[in-house]
């Protein structure tokens, strides 16, 4: 097959990115190891910042996400048993949105197929070829036959577990690593919320995060140890620990429970590949950079990398300028690394440190003080979390 762009992997950041060229007249083909089915049941998180929601406002993909969306302007942080709301929207001017990260691949895989371009499930791609050439080249296997696809670039949107990433040579690439010392045990459950807005706690048992999807579906996360056992957590005692880390001194607030419909257990960890470009490969979203979920961004980087590639790959098509394209690791990393900082902040501020060390919690005691008792600390924790204003999106010249 040849095409201009070749895309593996179709998460929010390949198909987003297969749209944005498609609305420019650049032509490619999308490569999922996965079935349809699988890619769009695949529960993830759900937190869209403003600037997320605007580009995808601009490129014709937010109907359904505007109407089935829930607004949030604030959320609440909520430690020895005292909720403190920090007024997102008040402190910015920016607002969230939650909305399923599978429902919003769901109309990515719609958009898609609309357009008639290729978009190839289960079609892995086994690995890439000729990278600092002119013509590189995706190795995939399609109905059980070895297949080629030629391409003038190649992006890798193809997860932390892909193969875009290892295909790029070691000697070039650095990561930079952070495990941190614990999980989420994660639940979807059919439970109205029952709080308007999320609630971040923080509990000598360990973190607890209250969020939704709808009115009628919560999704709730305890903090655990990486190596837990889900077998040992069965749903009444999820529901208990949850009661008792989100318990505050107001009687009247109840947590309202109901039949779990998901659950797993993730990995927290902060991973950053430099560069994010090796020859004509371009590596975006968790193919090159993993967030801890404590502050929601994920997708949103994901994103804010596909807007900075496209107008790149757009301005190379347009002009023959290798400028964007040039700078477009340097552009995104950026971006990475302040939010990186935001996330590992956030997470270590409203986790139990598994040693339990007491200059730790007092740290941790200060901060969440700071946070609900300053102004200028609310503000930059709500700039951060709302999201930057996105660059390279498509009403943004270069
Ligand atoms: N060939 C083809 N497709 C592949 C291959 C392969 N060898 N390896 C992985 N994939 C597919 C996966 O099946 C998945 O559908 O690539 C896709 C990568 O999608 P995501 O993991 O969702 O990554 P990304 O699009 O970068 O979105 C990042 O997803 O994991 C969340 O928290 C993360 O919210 C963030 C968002
Ligand atoms: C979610 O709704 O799944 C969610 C919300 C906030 C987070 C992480 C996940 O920080």
């Amino acid at each position: 097959m040849r095409t201009q762009v070749g895309i593996v992997g179709a998460g929010p950041a390949g198909l987003l990115l297969a749209h944005l060229l498609h609305r420019r007249g650049i032509d490619t083909v999308v490569l999922e190891r996965q079935s349809r089915e699988h890619v769009e049941r695949r529960i993830r998180a759900g937190v869209l910042e403003q600037g997320t929601v605007d580009l995808l406002t601009a490129v014709g993909l937010a109907d359904r996400l505007r109407r089935e969306r829930m607004i949030h302007r604030g959320l609440e942080v909520l430690f020895d048993g005292v909720g403190h709301r920090i007024p997102l929207a008040e402190l910015t001017g920016r607002e969230l949105t939650i909305y399923g990260q599978h429902e919003l691949v769901k109309d990515l895989v719609a958009a898609r197929l609309d357009t008639g371009r290729p978009l190839l499930f289960e079609a892995p791609a086994v690995g890439c070829a000729d990278l600092d050439s002119s013509a590189p080249v995706v190795h995939f296997e399609l109905d059980g036959a070895a297949r080629l696809l030629e391409c003038d670039l190649i992006a890798g949107c193809d997860g932390f577990h892909g193969v875009c990433r290892p295909a790029v040579p070691q000697s070039v690439l650095t990561e930079f690593h952070r495990d941190y010392p614990y999980a989420w045990l994660g639940i979807l459950a059919e439970a109205p919320p029952s709080s308007e807005e999320l609630i971040y706690a923080q509990h000598e048992r360990g973190f607890a995060l209250h969020s939704m999807r709808t009115p009628k579906i919560t999704r709730l996360y305890l903090q655990v140890t990486p190596d837990e056992d889900i077998a040992a957590w069965p749903d009444e005692r999820i529901w208990a620990e949850l009661r008792t880390r989100l318990a505050r001194h107001d009687p009247a607030w109840q947590l309202a429970d109901g039949p779990v419909l998901d659950k797993a257990v993730t990995a927290l960890r902060s991973v950053v590949t430099e560069p994010m470009q090796f020859g004509r490969l371009f590596l975006a979203g968790d193919s090159a950079h993993i967030v801890p979920a404590t502050g929601a961004k994920g997708l949103n980087l994901a994103v804010a990398d596909v807007a900075v590639l496209a107008t790149a790959i757009e301005d190379w098509y347009a002009t023959g300028s290798t400028q964007l394209l040039g700078a477009y690791s340097r552009t995104c990393l950026t971006r990475v690394w302040r939010v990186q900082h935001f996330s590992w902040w956030m997470t270590s501020m409203l986790h139990k440190a598994p040693d339990g060390d007491p200059f730790t919690a007092r740290l941790q005691r200060a901060a969440l003080r700071q946070l609900a008792g300053s102004e200028a600390a609310a503000r930059a924790f709500a700039e951060n979390y709302v999201g930057l204003p996105l660059t390279g999106g498509p009403n943004d010249s270069p």
